[in-house]
């Protein structure tokens, strides 16, 4: 079997995806105002174990970082009928050797259950197995969010495993769910 190799140049330069409803944009500084909102919805923060607070120019200063990595992409999710900012989704972790990524998404207050996560992730799915020439596409979600869980099994994730006592919040341990998305794997039907 050929060693596995990954299209950089789809990581420096991120391509545009577009699904039925959506839009897939590289993530930028002109995402300012929907990046802050998400991160400032305190269930959004306790959904992605997130404890740290960001400034504004924090927030700033990632976005306009991500133009120079080429070890990660980053998108920001549009709905095509409002032409508004929906949520954010990511590969990063890249192990070229292993042609391995991870995911992680999050839409903002307002836009969940709806099907736009599911329909993002599966566009994600298919440029990471077919343009980036990424194998393994993996992720982990906390134990208290059904909702995600469900979503990346309708995208095509697959449970592997279960990290005991991962996170502490609100007094309580939670445990992580470990999935993950092979190019090999059938599709799911859409
Ligand atoms: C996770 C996330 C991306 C999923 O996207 P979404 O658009 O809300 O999800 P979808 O509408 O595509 O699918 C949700 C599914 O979960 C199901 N669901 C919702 N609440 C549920 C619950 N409490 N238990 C079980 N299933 C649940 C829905 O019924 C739906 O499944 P169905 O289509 O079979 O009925 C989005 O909810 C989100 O960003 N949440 C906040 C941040 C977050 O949790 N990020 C992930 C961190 S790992």
């Amino acid at each position: 079997m050929n060693p596995p190799s990954i299209d950089t140049s789809l990581l420096t330069a991120v391509a545009t995806l577009m699904t039925p409803r959506l839009r897939l944009e590289p993530l930028g500084p002109s995402h300012i105002d929907g990046a802050m909102e998400g991160i400032s919805d305190p269930e959004t923060l306790r959904l992605t174990g997130t404890r740290r607070t960001f400034s504004r120019d924090d927030v700033l200063r990632h976005l306009t970082s991500l133009a120079d990595r080429d070890d990660r992409a980053d998108w920001a999710i549009i709905d095509l009928a409002t032409e508004r900012y929906v949520g954010e989704v990511v590969l990063n972790e890249l192990e070229p050797d292993d042609a391995a990524m991870n995911f992680r998404i999050a839409l903002n207050p307002g836009w969940m259950g709806r099907g736009y996560g599911t329909e993002a992730a599966r566009a994600v799915l298919d440029h990471a197995f077919d343009d980036l020439g990424v194998h393994r596409v993996g992720l982990d979600v906390f134990a208290f969010n059904p909702r995600a869980e469900r979503s990346y099994e309708k995208a095509g994730f697959r449970h592997e495993g279960r990290q005991r006592d991962t996170l502490f919040w609100d007094g309580e341990w939670v445990d992580s769910i470990l999935m993950a998305a092979l190019s090999t794997d059938e599709r799911p039907a859409l």
